[in-house]
């Protein structure tokens, strides 16, 4: 956020003095705040509590930018776009991933979003990225509807699955250790078998994978852990405690919500990077749960979160931890030739920091 793109003046024939900017952390305490009013009208309704850092949910990333729409009240609307190169078809390319969408509710139907929309798009095409893409909760009709109005196709649909950590899962074997640096070839070499020919990988190589830890140090991350067998690595996952970056509260938390009513609902991403067998899947959400009930965390409802191309077949051993479901939809556009013009027809590999 060092060079603070001027303001865009924006006329909308029912709403006119609103413009967009770049945001710049004095904005930190009003975004905090319009976070907190928009609920995400999704098939489960969600709010999110982001303090004390706005900003956190986009320090994972190498390079993003957020923009602002205020008027004579104030900060009326947010939107943000990072810059990631991932695997598209088998080759690195640059990839502009869109987030961070909200407008107050008194202002919402007046081209806000759009014009945050227009301001970000002009931003991203400076950079040429062969594909954008952004995520959807299912049943979010105003964000379905406006992604498609700009042009996005939907592509692929995605999944989290929500597994409680207090639930009575046996803990498996404990063959769990920490991987260090040195282990970080091996690991990539993992997840690259494990997700062959997913669309949008991120670790692109070594470096991706250590600026990655290096960027959630501070941010919640505990950790890449693996076990070994005669072969070598035989597995390996990263485990990130998302809540100091952001809490969800599920507004109607009734039927298979019920356990989370009254509590902020902490998401702690399991990443199965890689796995030699499929099987393993399993030994690891109990390996995980394991661990983290080791470390209580009282008044809030711990889960773990995975996140996956629904039609991924590496996941069905899910199932038996009888998972609670959010469905998103991946839109996504293709902005060059370059590797891009299939996108969608392959799985994708869902980043968590993405979410
Ligand atoms: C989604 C959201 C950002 C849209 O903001 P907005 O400023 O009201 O959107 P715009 O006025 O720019 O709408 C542009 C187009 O999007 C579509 N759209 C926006 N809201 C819509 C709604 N509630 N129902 C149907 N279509 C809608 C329409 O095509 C609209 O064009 P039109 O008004 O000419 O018909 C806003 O509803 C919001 O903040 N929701 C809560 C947070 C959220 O869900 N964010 C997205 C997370 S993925």
């Amino acid at each position: 956020m060092s060079e603070i793109t001027p303001a865009m003046a924006y006329e909308s024939p029912n709403q006119p003095g609103i413009s967009v900017r770049e945001a710049t952390p004095a904005d930190n305490t009003a975004l905090l705040a319009l976070d907190r009013q928009c609920v995400v009208a999704a098939a489960t309704p969600v709010t999110f509590d982001r303090t004390p850092d706005f900003f956190a949910r986009s320090r994972p990333y190498a390079y993003w930018r957020v923009y602002v729409a205020e008027n004579d009240s104030g900060l009326i609307g947010v939107g943000a776009m990072a810059l990631k190169r991932v695997l598209v078809n088998a080759r690195p390319v640059e990839a502009a991933y869109l987030y961070d969408l909200r407008v107050a509710p008194s202002y919402r139907r007046l081209g806000v979003a759009k014009a945050v929309g227009d301001a970000i798009r002009a931003h991203v095409r400076s950079f040429r990225p062969t594909v954008s893409y952004s995520l959807v909760m299912e049943g979010n009709v105003a964000s379905l509807t406006f992604v498609q109005s700009r042009g996005s196709r939907p592509l692929r649909l995605c999944t989290l699955n929500l597994i409680p950590v207090e639930s009575r899962i046996d803990p498996g074997p404990d063959r769990l250790k920490a991987l260090d640096d040195s282990a970080v070839e091996a690991a990539l070499r993992l997840a690259r078998a494990a997700h062959p020919g997913h669309d949008l990988f991120p670790f692109v190589d070594e470096a991706s994978v250590r600026d990655r830890v290096h960027r959630l140090e501070q941010s919640g991350f505990s950790g890449l852990y693996g076990w070994e067998d005669g072969e070598g690595l035989a597995g390996c996952f990263g485990l990130w405690d998302y809540s100091p970056i952001m809490r969800m509260r599920v507004l109607e938390a009734t039927g298979e919500w019920s356990w989370v009513a009254g509590r902020d609902l902490h998401l702690i991403f399991l990443t199965p990077l890689g796995f030699r067998q499929a099987h393993h899947l399993v030994e690891v959400v109990k390996m995980a749960a394991a661990r983290l009930r080791a470390s209580p965390t009282p008044g809030a409802a711990r889960v773990l979160a995975i996140t996956h191309d629904r039609m991924d077949p590496a996941y069905v051993g899910l199932e038996q931890f009888r998972p609670v479901r959010m469905g998103f939809t991946l839109f996504g556009l293709e902005l060059s030739e370059r590797g891009g013009s299939s996108f969608g027809s392959r799985l994708v590999f869902v980043d968590p920091a993405d979410l």
